[in-house]
Formats: C-alpha cells, structure tokens, sequence
C-alpha cells in the first residue's frame, strides 16, 4: 500500500486556509489573494513553530557531535529522508539526497551522471516547454562532452506530442529529462509512458518534478523514473531544500557533486574515498533545520491527501478557465483536457504588457507571477514576451478565482481610459 492510499478525507480549503497565517493578512489595504503557489508556497503555522522550536531548542551541527543535542538532530534530520522516501515509494532512505532546490538536483544528475556517462554524439531529450532548470544543465553538461539536445515536439496545446516521440528516441539517447508537469502552463505529463520509452532504447529517464511532488501522488517505483527531483519550499515546506529521489544503482555508480565534510569515508594527504549513500551526495552542513521542518509539510500533506489536492486544484482551474472565457480580450493558454492539466492558468489581456497586468493585479491584493517563468524558449515558441500566471493550492477556492476576474476587469477599466 503505498503512503497516500488510505487518505480520502475530501479537501475542505476553507478551514486548511485558517492554518496559514500569512493568508489572514492584507495587502495593499485588500485581504491577500496569493496566486503564486507555482513559484512558492505557503506555510502552515505547524511548519514555521517546528523551523522556531528547531532553532529554540534543537539546534546541533548533525553526524559529528558526540553528545545528545547533535544524536537527536540527526534522528530528525534523517527521519525526514525516511519520510521523503516512503512519500515517493522509494525503494530506500538511502535512495533520498537532500540538496538546495529541484534545481541543484537537476546539475547533481547533469553533472556527476552527465559528464561520466555523455559522450560525443549522445542525445539528451528535453522539451521547449522545460524551466530553465531542466535545459541548462543539460546544455551545461552536453557542452562540456560533446552531447547532443534533442527536443520532443510539442502539439498545438502544449502538451508533450507522443505520437513523434519515437522520431526522437534512438540509440543514441542516453537520458531523456522532461517535466512532471510544466510551470508555465499546468500540463501535466504522462511519465509512466515516458520511463517506458526511455528504457526501451537504453536511456535514462529524469524527473523534473518541481511542479509534481507538490500536487500530484508520486510513485517513482511505479512510474520506474531513474531520477525525481523537487523543491520542498513548493510543497509548504522551507525554502533552501530540495530532494534528489534516484535509484540506488545509479547513485552508487556516480561520482559525488561535491567535495567536502561529510561525504567521505577517509582522506588521505592525495586521495579520498567517497562515503555511502545518501552520504556520499550530501558536503558540508546542509539545511538541518529546513530539513527537520520538511517533515511536517509532509505530514500535512498526507493528511490533506494528494489525490485530493489535485482533484481539488482540478476544479478550481476548471472554474477560471470557464469565467476568464466570458470576459473579452484576455488569451489563454494551457490545454482544455482537464484530466491532462494541473493548478495553473496562464494568461494575457490584450493590448497590456503582463508586468502591468501584475502590477495593477497587485494593487487589488492579488499575488501573481508575470514574464517568462523561466521558460524562455517556449514563450518564443508562442512569440510572445510572457504571460500572467495564476497558480492555485489546497488553501485556494472559487473566491480567489472571482477576486481575479474583478482584478482582470479593473486591468481592462484602466487601460481603457
Ligand atoms: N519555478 C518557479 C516558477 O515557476 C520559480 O515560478
């Protein structure tokens, strides 16, 4: 049974929005309406008291101290990686390396797998549609071998084209690193059928799951993904931790990223040995107190339930699509197949430059991200600048939908004048 299965309480949004304390605040003199769950979350008032009591009570240097303060450190920093490995059906713990970010993990893979395992003439898939994070480490790391990037076309609404993914899978394609779901526009993808198709030409297959873990029930074991990497700051946890799920084969074989304390087994004056998982990837004093607090993110997450907060963000997209369709002169982007797309609505009024939209946005209280969300190539794609991005959460209802068509309506009113 995996870690998710017998949660089924529903999602009452209202009385999870009561745990944030930050969503109880004004701004700009308006009640905050915060839409920007895709670029960071908010925290419950368990996570930040367990981040004060960490500092207020707990606080040690972990793996070195030879006292009880450090031990009991240790046992909480590792008791999140037991709980991140049971919350992504890992095989092992040890399978679970905490890094700064989705996109520290990302280079961890491009550069100690990349960079021992690329060679000339290698093919690393990616998409147009990635962040950033999952294309400049593999340009870093193609350059740097003499691999070769290969993009998965696209269909016309922006979701992965597989009918031409096997024009692009050849041999020579030793990873394929795409996205669990995109920033840019919520498409979610099918990554079972990507693993799939990976390893059936010898390729490797990495998880940009930045947008996935947080919303969506993850089992790499089901979904066989050779690497999962995500941000816990986008999962109601601290900013600075992100996770490195891969498989023990494939850690024990590479490299380590970085050198330093911690991730040895024994130095000499010219040489040293590597520590074992998840050691082996973690130098210097990490996060211990981000870590610690992590663990009750999860917890709250598991409570709400994954399958949930998705079906939940479901509703809520399906809800602005149809009221943003009745006002006239705004752009959508995004696919219609629901079932396909997750708790973001990425949009354009006519004739306003989406800084604007965001800035005037914001003087009605209401948090959006606006510009390319770091997905630069795809937004040449769309030959366009940008978009307003409005993304939603558990804490989220219909409420913040309709404060967002008012405020697109204002947008109008103003720059009709
Ligand atoms: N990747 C984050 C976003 O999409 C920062 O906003």
């Amino acid at each position: 049974m995996s870690f998710w299965t017998s949660i089924d309480m529903g999602l009452d949004y209202k009385s999870i929005r009561q745990d944030f304390p930050i969503l109880q605040t004004m701004m700009n003199g308006k009640p905050l309406v915060f839409l920007d769950s895709a670029a960071s979350s908010q925290k419950p008032q368990r996570v930040i008291d367990a981040f004060e009591d960490y500092y207020r009570c707990r606080n040690a240097n972990i793996h070195r101290g030879a006292y009880r303060l450090s031990y009991e450190a240790t046992d909480l920093y590792d008791g999140t990686r037991k709980k991140m490995a049971a919350f992504l059906g890992a095989e092992s713990p040890d399978e679970i390396i905490f890094t700064r970010n989705t996109t520290e993990s990302i280079n961890l893979v491009a550069y100690s797998w990349g960079l021992s395992n690329l060679k000339p003439g290698d093919e690393v898939l990616v998409s147009e549609l990635e962040h950033h994070s999952n294309l400049v480490p593999w340009m870093i790391a193609a350059k740097k071998t003499g691999a070769v990037l290969k993009h998965l076309p696209l269909t016309e609404d922006h979701k992965y084209d597989y009918s031409k993914i096997d024009s692009v899978l050849s041999p020579k394609t030793r990873m394929v690193a795409l996205a669990h779901m995109s920033n840019a526009v919520g498409t979610i993808h099918d990554i079972e059928l990507l693993a799939k198709k990976a390893h059936a030409v010898g390729a490797l297959f990495s998880v940009d799951g930045a947008q996935g873990a947080c919303h969506l029930p993850v089992d790499v074991r089901k979904i066989d993904c050779d690497f999962y990497s995500l941000s816990a700051h986008k999962m109601l946890g601290p900013t600075g931790v992100g996770v490195l799920y891969g498989k023990r084969k494939l850690l024990e074989g590479m490299d380590p990223f970085l050198g330093g304390g911690d991730m040895i087994l024994t130095v000499q004056k010219d040489s040293y040995l590597p520590a074992e998982l998840p050691m082996k990837f973690e130098a210097g004093t990490p996060n211990i107190a981000g870590v610690v607090a992590f663990a009750i993110a999860l917890e709250y997450l598991r409570q709400a339930g994954l399958s949930n907060i998705h079906q939940h963000e479901q509703e809520i997209v399906r809800y602005a699509v149809e009221e943003m369709k009745r006002v006239q002169g705004v752009t959508l982007y995004g696919t219609s197949d629901f079932a396909s797309r997750g708790g973001v609505v990425s949009f354009n009024v006519d004739g306003v430059h989406p800084h604007d939209v965001g800035s005037i946005l914001d003087e009605e209280g209401i948090a959006v991200r606006a510009g390319h969300h770091c997905c630069e190539p795809f937004m040449r794609k769309l030959d366009i600048s940008g978009t307003v991005r409005a993304s939603f959460y558990l804490y989220n209802g219909p409420e913040d939908v309709d404060a967002l068509i008012r405020g697109i309506k204002r947008v109008k009113e103003i720059f009709k004048k």
